[in-house]
């Protein structure tokens, strides 16, 4: 505020108006960020600013903002000379679809989004309120990484933010959208959150730029190949939606929201639902080939069994042997695991089980319910599964199913063969409702394998061991490769009628619904990292 003098030349004290215009000019700065120009070539570059982003993602009207004066404190390199009002992220709390959210949007117009000590400070701020008031926390990340001018003070700064992402995890739910840069130890926050998304084209996620990685291992290498949307959504897994634009990625935060509880202590919101008289889906009944190793897609059994329009897949194109992703049925929500025939014929290697197994522990953290459909020939073998360690990886599906307290139905539709069968949610490790179809094979291996093994010496010596063979295989596939031995057994609670499957489902759920089921008092298991 300029000082004024009055007309005898003496010092005078603002009006209110003054004050209150002061204040408005201060929210107009602010509002401006790094300034128009800067502003302009975010655009120029196919990004929206940080403001514009969380207008599009809250309800309108709703955002509060909290901490739009935080200013950075550091004097070095000519810091004291420039400041800009937010310190490049702009942090505060709104709606979407009327529920609570808390989000923090990093403005790359200021110090290229880069965190300082206050920007890490405010983030920190809206964290330990999401913490406190049980709702969830939405970063949208697009940041140079730490500000190089404030040095230890800044990752300082990063470690507070790991520190809360741990201590939230399981308690709110989290979610982070990378849509620019996000290098450095700066990925590690977005890794801790529960789901991340990336835009195409303008953001990318690595450890080490291209200029280290090609000093310390002479690889040629560009940003988009090493961390680009494609190269974590297909390789590494590190995201979990990969999406066209900005405006894809924030209707899909929307989107993913819609499917979760406020906190851990509550219930997902229920949908409202138009009971359809029937419920059957006569469709199902022609889904499965005749031919055993005949593939069809998991995603159309899914899709007939959910409410219309509602499945929501995650990590879409990584380990496309699994599906995983949100649903409802009958207007609650849902986690669904899928064995995917059409692709590897649905078997589990190490990315599946990983990623199936990080879902399943989401899904089980929030109260959300699941569903599993199984149609498994085992585990993929060979020695790269073997030396990247699919006994510890796959022993992480396992474990995420055995710990799961959250009502647990499965539906094998065809194959649940050897190991596989146990691990995906079997009756033996804590599935309430395990529903077969008649297509169902549930055996220790498929037919010719068993054949070959338990009957080598009598093929061996037979007159003819083709014939021998085949013999053997039809004997066992009459005992085994159908769902009635298990059934016999109570493994398998129903065979079902493929017709009847969303019908079936949404009985089971809702006599699940009151279910409580607790594992022993412990400080925290050790799963097979
Ligand atoms: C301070 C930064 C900055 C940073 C960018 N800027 N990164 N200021 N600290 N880390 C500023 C630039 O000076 C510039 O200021 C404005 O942001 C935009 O940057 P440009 O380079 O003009 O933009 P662009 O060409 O789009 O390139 C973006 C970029 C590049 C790829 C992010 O800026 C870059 O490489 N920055 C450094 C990245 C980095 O090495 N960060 C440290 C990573 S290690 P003006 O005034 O011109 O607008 C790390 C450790 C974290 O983060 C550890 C946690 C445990």
């Amino acid at each position: 505020m300029t000082k004024t003098k009055d007309n005898k030349g003496l010092y005078t004290l603002p009006s209110n108006q003054e004050k209150i215009d002061l204040l408005k000019r201060k929210n107009e700065e602010a509002l401006l960020g790094g300034g128009e120009a800067r502003i302009a070539s975010q655009h120029k570059k196919g990004k929206l600013t940080a403001r514009e982003r969380l207008h599009m993602l809250l309800d309108e009207g709703s955002f509060q903002e909290i901490g739009k004066f935080v200013m950075h404190r550091c004097k070095d390199f000519g810091l004291d000379k420039q400041h800009y009002l937010g310190d490049g992220v702009v942090t505060g709390f709104g709606t979407i679809n009327g529920r609570l959210v808390y989000v923090f949007s990093q403005d790359f117009t200021v110090f290229g989004g880069s965190l300082s000590e206050t920007h890490a400070e405010k983030i920190v701020k809206i964290m330990d309120l999401a913490m406190k008031n049980g709702a969830p926390v939405i970063g949208l990340n697009d940041s140079g990484g730490a500000r190089i001018q404030e040095g230890v003070v800044s990752l300082g700064g990063y470690a507070d933010i790991f520190y809360r992402n741990t201590l939230a995890s399981g308690v709110v739910p989290q979610i982070s959208a990378v849509m620019g840069p996000c290098a450095g130890g700066a990925v590690y926050s977005p890794a801790i959150t529960d789901f991340v998304l990336m835009v195409e084209k303008t953001s990318y996620m690595f450890v080490t730029g291209p200029n280290v990685v090609k000093t310390v291992t002479h690889e040629e290498v560009t940003s988009e190949e090493l961390g680009g949307t494609s190269a974590h959504s297909t390789k590494s897994g590190v995201t979990h939606f990969s999406c066209s634009n900005e405006v894809e990625c924030i209707n899909n935060i929307r989107q993913l929201i819609s499917y979760m509880p406020q906190n851990c202590e509550e219930q997902s919101p229920v949908y409202p639902y138009q009971s359809d008289s029937s419920e059957s889906r006569p469709q199902l009944n022609d889904i499965m080939p005749e031919n055993p190793n005949q593939p069809y897609d998991m995603r159309e059994v899914i899709g007939d069994v959910v409410d219309p329009d509602s499945f929501l897949e995650v990590h879409k194109n990584f380990a496309e042997n699994i599906v995983v992703g949100f649903g409802r049925l009958a207007g609650k929500s849902i986690g669904i695991v899928g064995n995917q025939p059409a692709s590897m014929a649905g078997v589990l290697d190490i990315n599946a089980s990983t990623k199936a197994a990080r879902f399943v522990r989401f899904c089980d953290a929030f109260n959300i319910p699941l569903l599993v459909f199984e149609d498994v020939p085992g585990f993929l073998p060979g020695t790269d599964q073997e030396w990247h360690g699919i006994i510890a990886h796959g022993a992480k599906l396992l474990y995420a199913f055995c710990e799961a307290t959250v009502p647990r139905v499965t539906v094998i539709t065809r194959k649940a063969y050897g190991g596989a069968y146990d691990v995906m949610n079997s009756k033996h490790i804590g599935a309430d409702m395990n529903f077969a179809w008649p297509t169902a094979e549930i055996a220790v291996m498929g037919a010719k394998g068993a054949s070959e093994i338990i009957f080598k010496k009598e093929i061996a010596e037979a007159d003819d061991p083709q014939k021998a063979l085949d013999e053997k295989v039809e004997e066992y596939t009459q005992k085994f490769a159908n769902p009635y031995r298990a059934a016999h057994r109570g493994f398998i609670d129903e065979v079902i009628l493929p017709e009847n499957t969303r019908i079936k489902l949404i009985q089971a759920f809702n006599m699940l619904k009151n279910k409580v089921d607790k594992i022993p008092r412990k400080k925290h298991g050790n799963i097979p990292l």
